[in-house]
């Protein structure tokens, strides 16, 4: 405290006062209180606006609201009402005038009071009271005594409580502020919430800290750990399993034959510390080294590929609070899809987030709760970072991340934190990592220039063509030929890459490839694990039962905001995986399997650190159209990590091949090799897939056109044309047989997804579309022309205002006569050619078309059963694949083009109706949606989305890549989709 002004710890630029110093977070049998629970509560508009005599232990506080610890206040109410302010959503802005350290005098505090009770044999005289997270700066006090005050909202903050602590009643009061000096070091794009949101308790002291070191030399197989232990009385420590019983912690113990820590094998020695006055602490110790080798990042000898994931801890009704299960679910879910790596974004997690790491077996990257984005907007004037007067709360910050979390084994790489630019704080922060744990590296993404105090050359959001220049030593040269070559030296990692926002990322595949190719890139983090989307209930069109949905920025009336941005990850809100994780989990599976239907062969390429093959089962499986024809076991010798093997197919799959090729069913047949846990895993049982490769073994001749053709005729109002009736007017398809139809018409617009919208880095794809009136095409038929053998309806698709246009002409032909499936055949030819200077690229191009009904059942063959783009379709399999418009529907937090079937080879489409066949030739797009592509353009969250009673049908012969430019590069130049002369075809039908 600062003499007169009681408050001026929230202002002056002091980490805090009264603190002890920082140390592991670790379990002991000596006894805790925790003080979860509902505590009292007000909040206070402002620093002028607060309870005099609040801390008083007397006090009373009946009157107060009750609310949960921990919680952030902001989330009380939800899903309906914000009760206490509102979350608030900013990426790089900070919500109040950037005027360091002064923050608003309006700065909404909570008072928080808890009364509690301390046991009888309670070691008051040594106990501390702990924080776990408090956002983000507080005072306290202990029976009206105050013990210190704390910053550094996601790290621990312990008192020393002894000489305030009393056995029976106990009042401890807090008071928390939502805006301090350190809201300047905490800008992460995030929303800016508030309170005391993770755990408090006051645990008894014995031990005081340890430091858990390990080594491992995979040369030798010997293991070696030294327990540094700080503790007022000896301790001893015991590791039954490695026949260590040591009266001195601290040894060097050298251990042979040990059995090293990593991802795939998470190995964990229990062992013990045991204190002179008996205290019991367990340990989990896990044997590795990090060590950059010939510009290569190698874990125990060899080298790591990181497949990983920037998470944030995001719960859609918690905020950042979690509870140990979500955790769980994190880190299940992540290595359910193949990841392997975590970079904790933007601060230190719960710890025990890190424990689940240790235990299921993740590569972290533990970061720093550091982010000063918003000066940048300034040109990083007062930029905290390179201002010797914040030095003391970065040092201060850098010690409690290391100190708390240096026991993990998963821990490999300590980042000083994201978008601080850089200076001397950093530097310093770095020094002192070094000095204090050496066995780590450091990271941090702001120092990529001159890599002066990090041992990783990181970036984001870099596309390919800079990826694989860096790799070759070729990316764009600094002033100093001294920090390229340096830089140069160093192991990659692309901290952030394959921004999740919204329908996407594409180029996933682009990127791994290089990765893989290149041993010096060391893989790197999608941006980001989860949606960060926030439920809300509303009612809805006048209807009775509100819905649900989730809310973004905006959405709570902020002043400023970042709408959607905060929506970008690979789970959706309620942890639902994206079809960006599926994609994901393909793009990166450990394991390749390649089939190779010339040779007969099918190889396996073990992609792991460390872990052979041995603990997959192998499947095949023949499909003739989708059907299956044959499947069995197939034994693959275990492949060492690194090794690839390679198999004649077996006996078994030849003949269930040749008698798919006698039955000749005039449809493509597949064999489909699968990969699956033989034995459950901590992190899945049996059975789980890890992998899958694919070949196409027959491939049939392309079907005639129908034959013989049938004549167009008009009548009056309409054009007969085989099972087909055509206005004849408009050249529009009106009926199929039984089924009424409205199309198909050429279409080259999409409701526009948030890499169409949004560009981090350059001008958005939207600006030029809306320039080229792409979103206001105007159809125009210039001829309906039915003759002896179909009917040719000509059309001009253009935007008023425009001399560009596309000229369309659609050849419809038939067959009167049905096949012998009973099936009547209609056939389109659609011919594209661009009139005019095209310079943009096309959104889409194919036709729309709709029939009634607000749902069907939707059954296809080909690539499934997710959503697939021409960028992102690693995970999706040639198959029969069965499912309802309903479910086709993905639903991003922001509603936005989805849920295209890529390379569609037949489809049928059933409704009431009626069923509705569809045949690509050879292939085909396909999205059904329950309301229109200018509903889905309209509506900004899921519950504008109202079924229209039409079903809207797209068929594409292509579309625009999806990359990854709301924060990242665009589509790649093979997934553009110019305006040129384009021809597809496409087959109708009804029936079965
Ligand atoms: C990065 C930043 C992340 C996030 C991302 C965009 O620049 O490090 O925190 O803002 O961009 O979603």
């Amino acid at each position: 405290m600062n003499g007169l002004d009681p408050h001026a710890y929230v202002e002056d630029l002091s980490p805090g006062t009264g603190r002890l110093r920082p140390r592991a977070a670790f379990t002991t049998d000596l006894p805790t209180i925790t003080l979860d629970g509902d505590w009292s509560f007000r909040l206070a508009s402002g620093l002028d606006d607060l309870t005099g005599d609040f801390a008083a232990p007397d006090f009373d506080d009946t009157a107060w609201d009750l609310l949960a610890v921990p919680s952030c206040w902001q989330m009380t109410g939800l899903p309906g009402e914000p009760r206490y302010g509102a979350p608030a959503y900013t990426n790089i802005l900070y919500p109040f005038p950037v005027d360091p350290p002064r923050v608003p005098r309006e700065n909404p505090t909570g008072e928080y009071r808890r009364a509690f009770d301390v046991p009888d044999g309670f070691p008051a005289s040594a106990a501390v009271l702990r924080f776990e997270g408090v956002d983000s700066a507080f005072a306290v006090w202990l029976n009206g005594i105050r013990l210190g005050d704390g910053k550094g909202s996601r790290l621990t903050t312990e008192f020393d409580a002894s000489a305030a602590l009393r056995p029976g009643r106990n009042v401890l009061a807090v008071r928390v502020h939502q805006w301090s000096s350190g809201s300047y070091l905490e800008d992460q794009d995030m929303w800016w919430l508030s309170g005391i949101f993770r755990s408090v308790s006051v645990a008894a002291r014995g031990v005081e800290d340890f430091f858990v070191h390990t080594a491992y030399d995979h040369t030798t197989r010997q293991g070696t750990l030294a327990v540094d232990v700080t503790a007022p009385t000896r301790v001893s420590l015991s590791v039954p399993e490695l026949g260590i019983s040591a009266a001195d912690p601290a040894g060097p113990h050298v251990i042979d034959g040990i059995e090293p820590w990593s991802d795939e094998r998470p190995r964990l020695y229990t062992g013990e510390l045991v204190s002179e006055a008996g205290e019991r602490i367990p340990l989990r110790i896990g044997f590795r080294t990090v060590a950059v080798v010939d510009g290569v990042l190698t874990v125990n000898g060899r080298p790591i590929s990181l497949r990983g994931v920037n998470r944030h801890e995001w719960h859609p009704l918690t905020g950042r609070t979690l509870t140990e299960d979500t955790m769980l679910t994190d880190v299940l879910l992540m290595k359910q899809h193949n990841i392997n790596a975590v970079r904790t974004s933007h601060y230190p997690p719960d710890h025990r987030f890190l424990d689940l790491c240790d235990e299921h077996g993740l590569w972290v990257f533990c970061e720093g709760d550091l982010e000063t984005h918003g000066f940048e907007p300034g040109g990083w004037r007062r930029n905290p970072s390179d201002d010797p007067a914040w030095r003391e709360a970065y040092l201060d910050r850098t010690a409690r991340l290391v100190e708390r979390d240096k026991n993990h084994p998963s821990v490999v790489v300590w980042s000083l934190g994201n978008e601080s630019g850089t200076g001397v704080n950093l530097a310093a922060a770095a020094a002192w990592i070094r000095w204090r744990d050496d066995s780590r590296l450091i990271h941090y993404e702001g120092d990529f220039a001159s890599c002066a105090y990090v041992d990783l050359y990181s970036r984001m959001y870099i596309g390919v063509d800079e990826l694989a220049a860096v790799d070759r030593g070729q990316e764009a040269p600094t002033a100093d030929p001294a920090d390229d070559a340096h830089r140069r030296a160093l192991p990659a990692v692309l901290c952030e890459y394959g921004h999740a926002m919204g329908t996407g990322p594409g180029g996933l595949s682009e990127y791994q490839q290089v990765i893989e190719a290149h041993p010096r890139l060391a893989g790197g983090f999608i941006w980001e694990w989860i949606d960060h989307g926030i439920t809300r209930t509303a009612p809805i069109n006048g209807q009775e039962e509100p819905r649900s949905y989730y809310a973004y920025g905006g959405d709570f009336g902020e002043e400023i905001h970042d709408g959607n941005f905060v929506a970008d990850g690979l789970l959706f809100p309620d942890r639902t995986p994206s079809p960006g994780l599926v994609e994901y989990k393909k793009v990166i599976e450990p394991v390749r399997i390649h089939i190779d239907p010339a040779a007969g062969q099918i190889s396996v390429r073990n992609l792991h650190h460390v872990r052979d093959s041995g603990y997959l089962d192998c499947r095949w499986t023949v499909e003739d159209g989708g059907e299956p024809v044959g499947s069995g076991g197939l034994s693959v010798p275990a492949t060492a990590a690194g090794a690839t093997t390679t198999l004649a197919w077996p006996a078994e799959v030849t003949a269930a091949l040749d008698a798919a090729r006698k039955n000749d069913s005039g449809d493509q047949v597949w064999l489909t090799v699968t990969a699956v846990l033989a034995a459950d895993e901590t992190w899945a049982g049996a059975g789980h897939e890890i992998a899958w490769g694919q070949g196409l073994v027959v491939a049939p001749a392309a079907s005639p056109a129908p034959a013989p053709p049938a004549p167009a005729i008009a009548h009056g109002g309409y054009v007969a044309l085989g099972p087909a009736r055509f206005d004849a007017r408009t050249g529009v398809l009106t009926r199929l047989g039984d089924l009424e139809l409205d199309g198909p018409m050429l279409d080259v617009w999409r409701a526009p997804i948030d890499n169409d919208l949004l560009s981090a880095f350059g001008e958005a794809q939207i600006g030029p579309w809306l320039a080229a009136g792409l979103d206001r095409m105007r159809h125009d038929v210039l001829g309906v022309e039915p003759d002896a053998s179909g009917l040719t309806v000509t059309a001009r698709l253009a935007a008023a205002g425009s001399s560009c246009g596309l000229g369309v002409v659609y050849r419809w032909t038939a067959c009167d006569t049905p096949d012998a499936a009973g099936r009547t055949r209609l056939r389109l030819d659609a011919v594209v050619t661009p009139d005019g200077p095209w310079s943009v690229p096309l959104p889409r191009l194919g036709v729309a078309m709709s029939l009634p009904g607000t749902d069907a059942e939707v059954e296809w063959f080909g690539p499934g059963p997710g959503e697939a783009y021409r960028d992102s379709r690693a995970a999706a399999r040639v198959g029969r694949h069965l499912s309802t418009v309903s479910a086709m529907q993905i639903p991003q937090v922001r509603p936005q083009e989805n849920g295209n079937r890529h390379q569609v080879r037949r489809a049928r489409i059933t409704t009431p109706d009626g069923t509705l066949l569809i045949s690509g030739d050879p292939v085909i797009d396909l999205t059904v949606r329950p309301w229109s592509t200018e509903a889905l353009t309209a509506a900004s969250h899921q519950h504008d989305l109202v079924r229209d009673g039409t079903l809207h049908l797209h068929l594409d012969h292509a579309h625009h890549g999806l990359g990854s430019a709301a924060c990242g590069p665009g589509p790649t130049a093979p997934h553009v989709l110019a305006a040129v002369t384009t021809a597809f075809g496409v087959e109708f039908g009804t029936g079965r």
